[in-house]
């Protein structure tokens, strides 16, 4: 079958086009970005066709250059992810994402005793692996894998 040719969400001229998220966690990537508290123009468009993912997510936000640092926080929930920098309306560049070592915030402790669950404590993970991940909590040591990861 023949590509479609036509962009699903418009061209922009300058920023960060985040391309191959899967469907269902575009609202957590927005969440994990902060995408909601940006001033910047914003388009997103989700249940697109994709061979890889079945149905993904695509956000484009104009005028936006990410730290990796702050990009990688949402392999977690779109590990597949691409980067597209965006300048001139060409692509310079094309960078993947990628797990970092340590996680702070975005996600919950499996342990309901931990005392992240119960006091105003952020969250705080060593990756103890990054293809199936699995963290283990600062605080008590448990590992939350993949299967039973929520994100906060
Ligand atoms: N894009 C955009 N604005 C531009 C140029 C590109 O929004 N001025 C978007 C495209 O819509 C696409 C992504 O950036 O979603 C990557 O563009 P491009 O590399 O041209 O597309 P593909 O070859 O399809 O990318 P890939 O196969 O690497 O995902
Ligand atoms: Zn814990």
């Amino acid at each position: 079958m023949e590509e479609p040719k036509q962009l699903s969400v418009s061209a922009i001229e300058n920023g960060t086009v985040i391309d191959h998220i899967p469907a269902k966690n575009l609202f957590k990537v927005i969440q994990i970005l902060g995408l909601d508290r940006f001033d910047n123009q914003i388009t997103f468009g989700t249940n697109l066709e994709s061979k890889k993912l079945g149905k993904k997510a695509i956000i484009k936000i104009a005028g936006k250059f990410f730290e990796d640092a702050d990009i990688n926080r949402i392999a977690l929930v779109a590990p597949d992810a691409k980067l597209n920098i965006i300048r001139d309306y060409e692509v310079v560049e094309k960078k993947v994402v990628e797990v970092p070592d340590f996680i702070t915030g975005i996600a919950k402790c499996m342990n309901p005793k931990c005392i992240t669950n119960y006091e105003q404590v952020k969250t705080r993970f060593r990756v103890v692996s990054k293809k199936n991940v699995a963290l283990k909590c600062h605080y008590c040591e448990k590992i939350t894998t993949q299967e039973n990861l929520q994100i906060i």
